[in-house]
């Protein structure tokens, strides 16, 4: 696919999130050619509000759909809260969920991905993640699974990824699949 672009949004509004982290090192580390494009207005959306549907599409609504629909594809890297993921996360997904009818993400695909200083590093937040995402009829890579566990050893005070070489290789074997997954997406050219 030919300069593919995606948008990375983090479900941690946390200043030195390591979710956060995460993105900006998949950022670096991608090939030639794939752009990945931060979203950092999550803190920006109103809360949904089925009401809200009969009014004029709220400004930072309007920008995140634009954004989504503009781009090849989402990486959405999420924090762990209470086994499940945060509720700005949710709303951002409920707004990108309607209207149902043309999909706002169509069959783009999705990477997730999270960090969590537990020893399960996010693995129950990204179960209900991929749940969500089906129900949307998002096609998520199945494979790897990027869970960075023991998070606060693998970031510093700022958030900033240290750089350790088994998540560098899951993070780039992640946005290979990725790649491929909106190669299949990518409506056949007519020649
Ligand atoms: C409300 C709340 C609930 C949490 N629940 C969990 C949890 O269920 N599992 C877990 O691994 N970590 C949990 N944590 C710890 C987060 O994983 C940790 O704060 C992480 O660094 C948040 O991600 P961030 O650094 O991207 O902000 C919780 C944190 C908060 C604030």
């Amino acid at each position: 696919m030919s300069n593919p672009t995606f948008l990375a949004i983090s479900g941690s509004l946390r200043r030195t999130s390591h979710n956060t982290g995460l993105l900006r090192a998949v950022q670096n580390l991608a090939p030639d050619g794939v752009t990945i494009d931060l979203y950092e207005e999550l803190g920006a959306l109103p809360f949904f509000d089925q009401d809200l549907e009969n009014g004029p599409e709220p400004a930072p609504v309007a920008d995140l759909r634009r954004r989504v629909r503009e781009a090849d594809g989402v990486i959405i890297a999420t924090p762990e809260y209470n086994s499940a993921i945060p509720g700005v996360l949710v709303n951002a997904l409920d707004w990108l969920s309607r209207p149902a009818d043309p999909p706002v993400l169509g069959v783009k695909p999705a990477a997730i991905l999270g960090a969590s200083p537990s020893q399960f590093g996010t693995a129950r937040g990204q179960l209900i993640l991929r749940q969500i995402l089906h129900r949307m009829q998002v096609p998520v890579v199945a494979h790897p699974e990027v869970t960075v566990f023991q998070s606060h050893r693998r970031f510093d005070s700022n958030g900033g990824f240290i750089g350790d070489d088994v998540t560098k290789s899951l993070l780039r074997a992640l946005l290979a699949e990725l790649v491929t997954l909106a190669e299949r997406a990518r409506p056949a050219c007519v020649a």
